[in-house]
């Protein structure tokens, strides 16, 4: 099997992801909000030497941060898909693969995948509404094998443990080959990054970053 190398982050989860995002994978960033989930989405659409598919689910993507992070040169490279909806997120995945077929695509993100999920199933139907969030992992999981472009989501989680969370974590961690857990800690602008799912990377590395102006740093010279 060929070797396809890895798509730099530029953030210090690199070192614990042995180089970055796999390219034939699904890598999902995940922690509870101001963890820094997507700056984490915004330092490797910057770092993509190609196109970057970019999905704003919840209009965070924010352009002062991106040229705070050296993102400048990079917008002119970004498709940016605004969602607003459950149903409008389901369809806009649904065409992603006309559009990786066409331009020549380096990285898709997804930022987040679950938050119209969430709101979706206070209104309607559970288990539709479960149905549509695995068909549009199933999408990214077929085209970043097909294509070799690197698919990072990000999921915000909650603290109550509720159902909804129970089945939405199923199924995210059925098709993510790479999970990432980011937590915050006492020190402020600290955060923790742990693995929790990899095929080449131990369960539980981690390692400790700061957000700072001009991106992620490492807190420290380890690996924790
Ligand atoms: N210029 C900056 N300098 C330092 N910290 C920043 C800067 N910009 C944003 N942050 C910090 O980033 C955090 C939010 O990170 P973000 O990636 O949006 O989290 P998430 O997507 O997980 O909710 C906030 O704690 C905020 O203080
Ligand atoms: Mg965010």
């Amino acid at each position: 099997m060929q070797e396809l190398g890895k798509l730099a982050t530029n953030t210090p989860l690199d070192k614990i992801l042995n180089g970055g995002l796999d390219r034939d994978a699904i890598t999902n960033v995940y922690g509870p909000a101001g963890s820094g989930k997507t700056n984490i989405g915004l330092s490797a659409s910057i770092s993509c030497p190609e196109k970057v598919i970019y999905i704003d689910t919840e209009g965070s993507f924010s352009l002062e941060r991106f040229r705070q992070m050296g993102g400048e040169k990079k917008l002119a490279s970004i498709i940016m898909l605004d969602v607003h909806t459950w149903d409008e997120q389901h369809k806009t995945v649904m065409k992603l693969e006309k559009i990786v077929e066409k331009e020549k695509i380096g990285l898709i993100v997804v930022d987040s995948l679950v938050n119209l999920y969430r709101l979706e199933l206070d209104s309607a139907n559970f288990q539709q509404t479960n149905r549509q969030l695995a068909t549009q992992y199933s999408v990214l999981s077929r085209i970043t094998r097909k294509f070799k472009i690197p698919v990072l989501v990000t999921n915000q989680v909650y603290s109550r443990g509720e159902e909804i969370e129970l089945t939405s974590r199923m199924i995210a961690r059925y098709w993510s080959k790479t999970l990432v857990e980011l937590k915050k800690t006492d020190k402020e602008n600290c955060r923790i990054a742990i693995i929790r799912k990899h095929r080449s990377v131990a369960e539980g590395r981690k390692i400790e970053f700061e957000i700072t102006e001009k991106g992620l740093k490492q807190v420290g010279i380890f690996s924790l």
